[in-house]
């Protein structure tokens, strides 16, 4: 099991909002719906778009570049051209610190 890693500082994060930071090598993004926070890789599993110029709506983030659709909770990839999920994160806040690990 991959150890807890911080990401941000939860204080970065607006509601309806989006927070960059880096597990590992991998740069990620977590999300703050009214579903809850998810996170998952930063770059569009089509052609490595950076989604946090995309556009967030509920659990769900809009590439910015060929308007693929993925749910942000499973990383499912919802709409063509995207077809390959994202990576996804389990969150959790400890401190005002927020912690990320793979699922
Ligand atoms: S780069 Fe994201 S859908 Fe093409």
């Amino acid at each position: 099991m991959s150890d807890w890693q911080v990401v941000a500082e939860e204080s970065a994060l607006g509601e309806d909002d989006m927070v960059t930071g880096q597990y590992a090598e991998r740069r990620v993004i977590v999300y703050r719906t009214p579903q809850g926070l998810f996170a998952t890789d930063r770059r569009c599993t089509h052609q490595g778009a950076d989604l946090l110029r995309g556009y967030l709506d509920g659990e769900v983030i809009e590439c910015p570049v060929h308007q693929g659709r993925f749910n942000v909770r499973t990383g499912a990839a919802l709409s063509a051209p995207a077809c390959e999920p994202l990576r996804t994160y389990e969150v959790r806040l400890n401190g005002g610190k927020i912690e990320l690990r793979p699922r």
